[in-house]
């Protein structure tokens, strides 16, 4: 039941980055970090590949924090104790995160079929176990990550078996695993939630705007925001007060996102991994005020990038953008990240199993 005043006193001063498989990655999360969320979580990584005695290159490049990165927030998915400890202490030792994150939301097979993710809503006791291991490993907070049930609403009682575990923090997405993401997150559900535990509650779901934001903070919750940040970190900030960007801010955000990402992976297409992120720029881009764009047309050619010489011929002839502008005469809160250092490729040792 320690340590909540990690999470207490952070989730006040803005949005969280919430985990994301396939996008909350250390260029993304500095992004995330530079606009203001009061931390960021990693993209799930499964704690039994990290204890294997076989390497785990891409776990560990998951969890791997980038230089300086002070709120780190790893995510794992577990069913067994024995290995998520295991995996906390490994982590512990190769990284230092700030605090640890359960994962019991996910509900692709491939996780679910492990006992993982989701499926941990069916068994409370099961889901403590894990929790509470986690906790008696790790020298920083644990907190976890709910949907709010498999089929129907189980929430308050998964949360206080969590709680009473140890979880410092929870944050609970609106919707069960059943439901995927179609229909609306349930606020109301995720407001019962926080009513019935003594610990911070982050609510997740369809937050997109200064206006869910403030009716969530309202509420007395704190927010995760997910998809609305991908290809508009600059919510963070926008959450904050911030005016929105216009073309040449969102231009410089992006180029910024693609060297980072290519330092961080390296490797001859390093863009690969980000078009997704990529494909969300472009619609932003289009939606910010100017001459109108050809959208599919800056779409299709920015999924089809491998290297930063394709974005930036794609930027010029879809969207008469060139990325070699000055950027320094940008207004605030853009500038000062023209002038922060790119990110460094994490180091080797921090790949496998200290
Ligand atoms: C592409 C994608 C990957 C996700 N990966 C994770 C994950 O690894 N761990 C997790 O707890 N939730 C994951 N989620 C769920 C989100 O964290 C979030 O709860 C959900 O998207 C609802 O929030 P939103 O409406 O702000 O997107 C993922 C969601 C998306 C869209």
């Amino acid at each position: 039941m320690h340590q909540r005043a990690w999470f207490a006193d952070r989730v006040r001063e803005g949005a969280v980055l919430a985990p994301m498989a396939g996008f909350s990655d250390a260029p993304f999360r500095r992004l995330a970090h530079h606009f203001g969320a009061a931390w960021a979580v990693s993209e799930m990584v499964s704690a039994k590949a990290l204890t294997l005695p076989a390497h785990d290159p891409a776990g560990w490049r998951i969890s791997a924090p980038y230089p300086g990165e002070a709120r780190a927030v790893v995510q794992l998915f577990a069913a067994e104790p024995e290995l998520a400890a295991r995996a906390v202490e490994q982590l512990e030792r190769a990284h230092q995160p700030a605090a640890f994150d359960l994962n019991l939301g996910c509900p692709v097979r491939k996780v679910i079929n492990r006992g993982c993710g989701s499926e941990l809503l069916r068994e409370p006791g099961r889901a403590a176990s894990v929790l509470a291991a986690m906790v008696a490993a790790a020298h920083v907070p644990v907190s976890a990550k709910l949907r709010l049930g498999v089929d129907r609403d189980v929430a308050i009682e998964v949360a206080q078996a969590l709680v009473e575990a140890g979880a410092a923090a929870l944050a609970v997405h609106g919707r069960t695993a059943h439901q995927g993401y179609d229909g609306h997150a349930d606020w109301d559900a995720i407001a019962r939630v926080a009513a019935a535990v003594p610990v911070p509650v982050l609510g997740s779901g369809d937050v997109v705007d200064v206006s869910g934001y403030e009716r969530a903070k309202a509420a007395g919750l704190g927010v995760m925001v997910a998809r609305g940040a991908i290809g508009r970190p600059w919510l963070f900030a926008q959450l904050r007060g911030a005016e929105a960007p216009d073309r040449d801010a969102i231009v410089a955000v992006l180029w910024r996102h693609a060297r980072d990402h290519t330092a961080w992976y390296g490797g001859p297409q390093p863009l690969r991994r980000l078009r997704g992120h990529l494909a969300a720029y472009a619609a932003a881009l289009a939606a910010a005020p100017g001459p109108r764009l050809a959208t599919e047309a800056l779409r299709a050619a920015v999924v089809r990038v491998d290297t930063l010489d394709d974005l930036r011929a794609a930027l010029l002839h879809h969207a008469r953008a060139s990325v070699d502008r000055d950027l320094e005469r940008l207004a605030e809160p853009w500038c000062d990240l023209a002038a922060a250092p790119l990110l460094t490729p994490p180091d080797e040792r921090h790949l496998r199993a200290p």
